[in-house]
């Protein structure tokens, strides 16, 4: 009959997941009690990811049933960090917005705020009720783009009420702070800005919040993924080459972090000229079908380089709302059918667990699964602690 020290022997078997040490080697191990045939363990673990207590689960009774015993496990497990913590919560801190829709892109300049604005006043033209939240803090240009720039903000007791143009409700730092006044956050501030323009303003129940990312693939985005169940990612990118490698980077994010990527949107694609309305190759075209295809999801739309489209941002006047006959706003609008016809198919019932990076503590979320890990891990240890991706994380 196997004794404690036998049950303590199979526990040095046990692999705490995604690392290459033991749960007795951690010194996760707190109890272990024998009472005829059943063996007690209690554990104190520090991650709260539901799979990491599964894997345990699954390991231990495997191994202490092989010497003939029954299992009877506790887990100590930190409590779940309070709702304005900036790390990994299991709250949704913006339950009222059925779909948030993440528009990134791993290059700047490329158009993802005008993509934004005109993919939201499209699917509010096509009957959804549509907000924007414009994380871009550090150069936040959706109020220019939506013509709400010196507009005021109603305050009501803690809390600010989003503008609205254009059917859209929207928020900014740009509307909270003056003018032209530089931002230099560092990414801490830069998490609790974000969370705050979540938090403390009064969306109302909304179909889509539209988010505008700041360009990259760093804190910002890996906050907003840890705060709210984002239901889709969009990339924007322009055609050539050296922009569909940075589109990479934000494309393996969205897959890094479980996000559903609804679709590419190439920018500047073509050109449009305004006389004769022939379409020329700038940038090049139709590039973007190769990248759709390798990460298995769809070109949202190619929307050519049209002087009008650039006019309805610095006017405040989107192209899709002020000109719907022309031919980039009918494509607006093609895209924003199909986003809305792939959020149909997005579980409503997402959580923040369906989403997270599962790692455990000390593996950064770059490292996707538990399960993986540890290979992530030694990469990252060869290429300087870096996983490569840009997402910011070291
Ligand atoms: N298809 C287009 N045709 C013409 N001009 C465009 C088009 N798309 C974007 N622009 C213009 O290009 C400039 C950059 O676009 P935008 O600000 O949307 O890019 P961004 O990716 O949000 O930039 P940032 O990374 O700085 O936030 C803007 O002046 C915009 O009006
Ligand atoms: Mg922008």
């Amino acid at each position: 009959m196997a004794n404690i020290e036998d049950i303590k022997k199979e526990l040095e078997k046990v692999k705490y997941p995604g690392f290459e040490k033991s749960i007795m080697d951690f010194g996760f191990v707190k109890d272990v009690q024998l009472e005829g045939n059943i063996a007690s363990i209690v554990l104190d673990i520090t991650s709260t990811a539901q799979e990491v207590e599964e894997q345990l689960r699954k390991d231990i009774h495997a191994c202490i049933n092989a010497i003939g015993l029954e299992v009877k496990l506790g887990f100590n497990k930190p409590q779940a960090p309070k709702q304005n913590s900036n790390s990994v919560s299991g709250k949704n801190i913006a339950p009222q917005i059925k779909k948030i829709v993440m528009v990134s892109s791993g290059k700047g300049g490329v158009g993802k705020s005008t993509t934004t604005v005109n993919l939201a006043v499209a699917a509010s033209m096509q009957g959804k009720k549509v907000g924007i939240l414009d994380a871009d803090i550090y150069g936040p240009n959706i109020p220019r783009m939506m013509g709400l720039q010196g507009k005021e903000v109603e305050v009501i007791g803690e809390k600010a009420r989003p503008l609205n143009a254009y059917g859209v409700d929207v928020m900014s730092m740009g509307v909270l702070m003056d003018e032209g006044q530089a931002v230099i956050w560092r990414g801490a501030m830069i998490m609790k800005a974000i969370q705050q323009l979540l938090r403390d303003i009064l969306w109302e129940e909304l179909d889509i919040l539209f988010i505008d990312m700041p360009p990259g693939t760093g804190d910002a985005q890996l906050t907003l993924a840890q705060s709210v169940p984002v239901a889709a990612g969009i990339n924007v990118t322009t055609p050539q080459h050296v922009a569909l490698d940075d589109s990479r980077r934000s494309l393996d994010m969205f897959q890094k972090l479980h996000i559903p990527v609804a679709g590419i949107v190439e920018n500047m694609s073509g050109f449009i000229c305004p006389s004769c309305e022939t379409e020329s190759d700038i940038f090049g075209m139709g590039t973007c079908e190769d990248l759709a295809d390798q990460y298995n999801t769809q070109v949202l739309g190619n929307l050519p380089i049209e002087p009008a489209i650039r006019e309805g941002g610095d006017g405040g006047k989107p192209i899709t709302y002020f000109n719907p006959e022309s031919i980039s706003a009918k494509r607006y609008m093609e895209a924003a059918s199909k986003v809305i016809a792939f959020l149909d198919n997005v579980d409503d019932d997402r959580t923040n667990a369906d989403i997270q990076p599962t790692t455990p503590p000390g593996v950064s979320a770059c490292s996707t699964t538990a399960a993986s890990a540890s290979s992530a891990q030694q990469t990252q240890q060869s290429s300087g602690g870096s996983c490569g991706t840009g997402c910011g994380c070291h």
